[in-house]
């Protein structure tokens, strides 16, 4: 599998990226079995696609149990990637140490903040007005992070969804960081404007998360009623989709996204290839993207997605797809957060 090595680090990872939100189960994607946990994290090894991301959020803190407990043995074969709340950031070392802990490792290879920190993203993680009336500087979180990679604890730095001022803040901080990782799909593709040219004059690698839309652009989904509310609570949809958990209040674009599927569904049988690898192997086409994350399941999605990995789109059908893509990106905006309200953006 083709390998990018991130930012100025000595950390190189795979094209593809094992996303381990639905490690350890929960609320927002249901059961997942330890068993399918280690097939996927043993193949994927095998395969070559030995980089994974966690974060201490998911599914409070379970995806990081679960994925220590199937890279034991084998820890030194991975690049494994958490992140920190930004309403933790007071005391950075505590939850790095509680998130190696979970892991049952020494060392994170890449540790990132997963939002940067204002009210709205902090609120988002925390109701404690104590944590949220006084949170510290991102000089004073970038400085803790600098601390814990001269002690060896980290690898590499990173950030997580921020936007084009907020990168320009952590930069003046004098902390190498290595890593942009935001969303970026098919249907989600806000951060071409201002993110991704930053990212690229600076040497910050992109790591693109959501590379299937949360499943949609595998085309399972023939109609946004099937779509399940966790799964739909982005600002892809409109309001009453996500089963009470949006907050965004906006229309959503489910028309032009499912045109834009519906015409994707074509190009997969002209090619004759699953609409999931094309939608990969777009992402994948992008000269800025370093790997995309890709959640999956069990073996057989792994081995699909793997597969889109050594896929050779055409320009042609790229060209093609940026087109059908266009009217999503049209209506959603260049908003890089999914779930405010434009007015309300916490990247920035
Ligand atoms: N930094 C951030 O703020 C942030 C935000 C979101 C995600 N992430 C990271 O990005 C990773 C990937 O995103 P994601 O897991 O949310 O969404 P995703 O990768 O776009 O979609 C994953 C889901 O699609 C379905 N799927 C995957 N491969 C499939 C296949 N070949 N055929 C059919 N269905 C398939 C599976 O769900 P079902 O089988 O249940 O349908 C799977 O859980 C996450 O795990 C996480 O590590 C980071």
């Amino acid at each position: 599998m083709k390998t990018t090595t991130l930012g100025k680090s000595d950390i190189t990872v795979p094209a593809m990226t094992v996303g381990c939100w639905s490690f350890g189960g929960g609320e927002y994607w249901g059961n997942q079995s330890q068993s399918d946990v280690n097939n996927v994290v043993h193949a994927a090894l095998d395969r070559g696609a030995n980089a994974f991301d966690t974060a201490e959020v998911y599914n409070a803190g379970e995806s990081e149990v679960s994925l220590g407990k199937a890279l034991k043995g084998r820890r030194d074969k991975a690049v494994v990637m958490s992140k920190i709340s930004p309403s933790n950031c007071r005391n950075v070392r505590k939850h790095c140490t509680d998130s190696l802990q979970r892991l049952g490792m020494e060392y994170l290879d890449v540790y990132m903040l997963h939002w940067p920190i204002n009210k709205l993203s902090m609120e988002h993680f925390s109701a404690d007005s104590s944590v949220l009336t006084a949170p510290p500087t991102i000089e004073e979180a970038y400085t803790q992070l600098n601390e814990l990679k001269k002690e060896g604890l980290i690898r590499a730095i990173g950030m997580s969804n921020f936007g084009r001022k907020q990168m320009e803040e952590v930069v003046r901080t004098g902390v190498q960081v290595d890593v942009n990782e935001i969303t970026y799909n098919i249907v989600s593709r806000a951060i071409e404007a201002e993110i991704a040219p930053y990212c690229v004059e600076n040497n910050i690698s992109i790591i693109g998360s959501m590379g299937l839309q949360q499943g949609l652009l595998t085309g399972k989904y023939r109609t946004p009623d099937e779509v399940p509310g966790p799964q739909a609570h982005s600002r892809h949809f409109p309001e009453h989709r996500g089963g009470g958990t949006s907050r965004h209040g906006e229309a959503g674009a489910e028309n032009e996204i499912f045109e834009a599927i519906n015409q994707l569904r074509l190009i997969a049988d002209k090619l004759n290839t699953p609409m999931s690898q094309l939608s990969i192997a777009w992402v994948l086409k992008k000269t800025f993207m370093a790997s995309t994350l890709v959640g999956s399941r069990n073996i057989s999605q792994l081995e699909t997605n793997i597969a889109a990995c050594s896929y050779e789109l055409s320009d042609e059908a790229e060209a093609l797809i940026d087109r059908i893509s266009l009217p999503v990106l049209e209506v959603l905006g260049n908003n890089p957060d999914y779930y405010e309200h434009t007015s309300k953006s916490r990247i920035y």
